[in-house]
């Protein structure tokens, strides 16, 4: 009854931001569409015990309580609804990134947790149904169960059944470059910041109805692999999101001085013929998208404006995937993945 997954973590290039319907299925207002990335990742380790008087949660290796306990107690549940069980489960779980950095992601978190949670309750979900779940947990984690470009769909349905998560087949050799302009957590939690913006921000609206037609042309985009025309969806997405969160009341304000001159670092880029885009989320740091034949420069440029931490180039991600487990006398071995890294969970 244990089990152990991975999952990486992905930025969206056209952003999920905001609710619809009731809140305790977590139905996205918009769909979305992200890349996976390699190098950025959680393992987090299930055990299901009929010993342990309440589920139990350690972090990065430190026995945690509060908030993420009540978040992951929550998805637990519904696993154990699922799969008819009652035992309280272990959690353990590690990024292999510095969580000081504010780079930690609720996306590979709950990703990597429905899949080891799952098969660790003896079920064996498929992508879709997976996604679902992860989807409870954090809505970006739906797109974590899958590797490369994935589009999330916002669905209609109140049950929330035909809002999931599916790759899109693509070759296409993109890269992410992720430059970090600050340490520690980020200052307000996204779940609580696009809750500020549905409910207060008079762009919200216009937020919203922007979002299906920026999926159709980043969908088309990739289909004819043309960067600048994806570039120009994942910036004006993500702009338009900022800009509808900056008129919350009070404001929910993510971009820094070094996240704008980052912004103006990529547009010089481009004017110099150098193929670059610019994103940001729920934090201070700035994410440039571009191909492997451009994602050196562009790091080493990113890595000159001042403010800039560290930068690092990062390749498509594959999807969650499970690295061991074991139920009742029947024992797999556990194995390594090359992202590993991090300090291990299983002996
Ligand atoms: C800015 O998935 O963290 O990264 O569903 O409330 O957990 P919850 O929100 P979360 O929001 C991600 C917001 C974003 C954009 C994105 O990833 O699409």
């Amino acid at each position: 009854m244990r089990a152990v997954a991975e999952a990486r973590t992905n930025i969206a290039l056209v952003k999920y931001w905001g609710k619809r319907g009731a809140s305790t299925l977590n139905l996205p207002a918009v769909g979305s569409l992200s890349l996976t990335l390699e190098g950025l990742s959680t393992r987090t380790e299930v055990r299901f015990d009929g010993a342990l008087k309440s589920d139990e949660l350690s972090l990065n290796g430190s026995a945690t309580t509060g908030e993420p306990l009540v978040r992951i107690g929550k998805l637990l549940d519904l696993v154990r609804a699922q799969a008819g069980i009652r035992e309280h489960a272990l959690v353990s779980s590690a990024n292999n990134f510095p969580t000081a950095a504010g780079l930690a992601s609720s996306a590979s978190g709950f990703a990597a947790l429905a899949l080891a949670a799952t098969r660790a309750a003896g079920l064996k979900l498929e992508g879709r149904a997976l996604s679902i779940l992860a989807r409870r947990g954090s809505g970006s984690a739906a797109r974590s169960v899958f590797g490369g470009l994935v589009e999330m769909h916002r669905g209609v349905r109140e049950d929330g059944e035909d809002s999931f998560a599916e790759p899109i087949a693509s070759d296409w050799d993109l890269r992410l470059v992720v430059a970090v302009t600050a340490k520690g957590p980020k200052d307000t939690l996204s779940t609580d910041g696009m809750r500020r913006t549905a409910e207060t921000s008079p762009y919200f609206k216009s937020w919203v109805e922007s979002s299906e037609p920026d999926l159709k042309a980043a969908r088309d985009a990739i289909a004819r692999h043309d960067l600048e025309a994806l570039g120009e969806v994942t910036e004006r997405s993500c702009l338009t999101m900022h800009a509808s969160a900056m008129a919350a009341r009070p404001a929910v304000v993510y971009m820094r001085g070094v996240t704008l001159e980052g912004y103006r670092a990529i547009q010089d880029m481009r004017r110099g013929g150098l193929p670059a885009y610019f994103t940001c989320d729920a934090g201070p740091h700035i994410k440039g998208l571009t191909t492997s034949a451009h994602a050196n420069e562009v790091a080493k440029r990113l890595a000159e404006v001042p403010g800039v931490l560290e930068t690092r180039v990062c390749v498509p991600g594959a999807a969650a995937e499970i690295i061991g487990e074991e139920s009742g006398t029947n024992r797999v071995s556990f194995r390594e993945t090359v992202s590993s890294g991090m300090p291990e969970v299983i002996e």
